[in-house]
C-alpha cells in the first residue's frame, strides 16, 4: 500500500493487516486491523510517527521509499507495544541518523521490548514541542490509554491530533478516512470494549483535553482517520458514561439443554418486560460481541451447567473476561442446572470481584427445570426490570 496523504506534507505510511485472525492471540479481528504510521515533513526536518508490527517492516520501509524519504531526522514513539514499535530497529538500521523521540517511560519499555539503546533516544516531557521547520509537534502525555507511557502528538499548524491507540479501531479498510460513520461506529465500539474499557475512568479528562484543542482531524494508530472528530468523541462519551442502559447480557453454556431452557425463559421474560437483551452462547461466542454488550449492560447474567462441582469452563472464561474488562454493570447473577452438586455460584461470584455490582439472588436448580423453577426465573426477570427502572 502506497503512502496516502492526510494533508500536504502529512502522509499515512502504515500498513493494513487484512488477514490477522486474533489480536494478542485473544481478540477476534473480523475486519482485520491496521498499524498506522505517519510521515510529517517540515521545511528542515522529517519525522516518522510510530512504526508498524515487525512482520510488516519491509512494507513500511517500501512506503517510506515511495514517499521519497532518503533521510529521517526523528521517529516519534508514542507507545512501546510491539504492534507500533516492532519495526523500530529496522527503521533505525535503514536511517541510522534518526533519533527516537519519546518519554522516559516509553524509552524504558522500548529498551525491554525491542532492545532500543539509550543513546538512540531523545527524551521529551509533557507539553514539549519539536520544530520541524514550519511544522511543530507538541507532545501530550496520556498515560493509561492503555499503557503507562502512551502519549498523543499534536501537529499544531495542520490541526491534526495523533492519539496513539486511543480513539482507534481494529479495521483494515481501503478508506483513509472514517467518513462512513455508521460503518465506523461498530468497529470503534468493539475496539473500545476490548481494549480501552478497563481504563474508562481516565478517559473523560482526555476527551475534554482533545475537545479543547479544536483539531480538524484525529489520527489514531489503528483504523481510519476521523475528519469529524466530534463523531468519535461523542461515541466515547456515551460509552464511558457512568450510567448503564436498560440492557442485560445473558451469556450461557448448556451441556444437556436444561440451562438453555432457563435462559430461553429469562430472555423471553426480559423482552416482555422491555429490557434489551444480548444473548450469547458461550462455546461459540465471539469475545468482541460479549465485550460490546458489556459497554452498555446494567445486568450480567451468567448461565452455566455445573461440571465436576464448578462452572463450565466456558462460563468461567466469560466471567474472567468480564471481570478483566471492568464494565459499568450494576447487577449480576448466575442461573443454571446441576446434576449432583457443586459450588458453581460461589465460584462465578468470586470471579467478579472487579465489578461494582449488587449480586441478585441466583437461580440454581437440579436437572430439568420444573414449572416452579421457571417461575423463579420469571421472578428474577421482574427483579432485573425493577432494578433497571431504579437506575
Ligand atoms: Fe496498538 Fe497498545 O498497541
Amino acid at each position: 500500500m502506497a503512502a496516502r496523504t492526510l494533508k500536504p506534507g502529512v502522509d499515512a505510511v502504515g500498513v493494513l493487516d487484512w488477514d490477522k485472525p486474533l489480536f494478542d492471540d485473544l481478540i477476534p479481528l473480523p475486519d482485520g486491523t491496521s498499524y498506522n504510521a505517519y510521515l510529517i515533513k517540515g521545511q528542515d526536518k522529517v519525522a516518522l510517527l510510530d512504526t508498524v508490527d515487525r512482520a510488516f517492516c519491509d512494507e513500511l520501509l517500501a512506503n517510506l521509499a515511495a514517499a521519497g524519504v532518503s533521510r529521517l531526522d526523528y521517529v516519534v514513539a508514542q507507545h512501546a507495544e510491539q504492534d507500533h514499535s516492532g519495526s523500530l530497529p529496522a527503521v533505525l538500521a535503514r536511517f541510522p541518523e534518526a533519533k527516537v523521540v519519546t518519554n522516559q517511560k516509553c524509552a524504558e519499555l522500548l529498551k525491554l521490548h525491542v532492545h532500543l539503546p539509550a543513546e538512540a533516544v531523545t527524551l521529551i516531557k509533557d507539553g514539549d514541542i519539536l520544530d520541524l521547520g514550519g511544522r511543530t509537534l507538541q507532545f501530550i502525555f496520556a498515560p493509561w490509554v492503555h499503557w503507562p507511557e502512551t502519549m498523543f502528538t499534536h501537529l499544531l499548524q495542520d490541526k491534526i491530533l495523533f492519539t496513539c491507540d486511543f480513539l482507534g479501531a481494529h479495521r483494515a479498510t481501503s478508506d483513509l478516512f472514517a467518513d462512513d460513520e455508521p460503518q465506523a461506529y461498530p468497529a470503534a465500539k468493539r475496539y473500545y470494549a476490548e481494549i480501552m474499557m478497563p481504563f474508562r475512568a481516565r478517559m473523560s479528562g482526555y476527551i475534554q483535553k482533545v475537545e479543547s484543542l479544536g483539531v480538524d482531524m484525529i489520527a489514531p494508530s489503528h483504523g481510519p482517520v476521523y475528519r469529524r472528530p466530534q463523531f468519535i468523541l461523542d461515541a466515547h462519551k456515551d460509552w464511558i458514561a457512568d450510567k448503564p442502559k436498560n440492557h442485560a447480557l445473558v451469556a450461557y453454556v448448556s451441556m444437556h439443554g436444561s440451562t438453555k431452557i432457563m435462559v430461553d425463559r429469562l430472555v423471553d421474560r426480559l423482552i416482555d418486560l422491555g429490557v434489551a437483551v444480548t444473548r450469547i452462547n458461550l462455546p461459540t461466542m465471539d469475545l468482541g460481541h460479549m465485550a460490546m454488550a458489556l459497554v452498555d449492560a446494567a445486568t450480567v447474567v451468567i448461565g452455566t451447567s455445573t461440571v465436576l462441582a464448578g462452572p463450565h469452563p466456558a462460563a468461567a472464561s466469560a466471567a474472567y473476561v468480564a471481570n478483566m474488562l471492568r464494565p459499568k454493570a450494576r447487577f449480576a447473577t448466575v442461573i443454571g442446572s446441576w446434576a449432583w452438586g457443586g459450588k458453581t455460584v460461589e465460584t462465578i461470584k468470586g470471579m467478579l470481584g472487579n465489578l461494582k455490582v449488587e449480586f441478585l439472588d441466583p437461580v440454581e436448580i437440579k436437572g430439568l427445570p420444573t414449572e416452579a423453577d421457571l417461575e423463579a426465573i420469571d421472578k428474577l426477570a421482574a427483579t432485573i426490570q425493577a432494578k433497571h427502572a431504579g437506575l
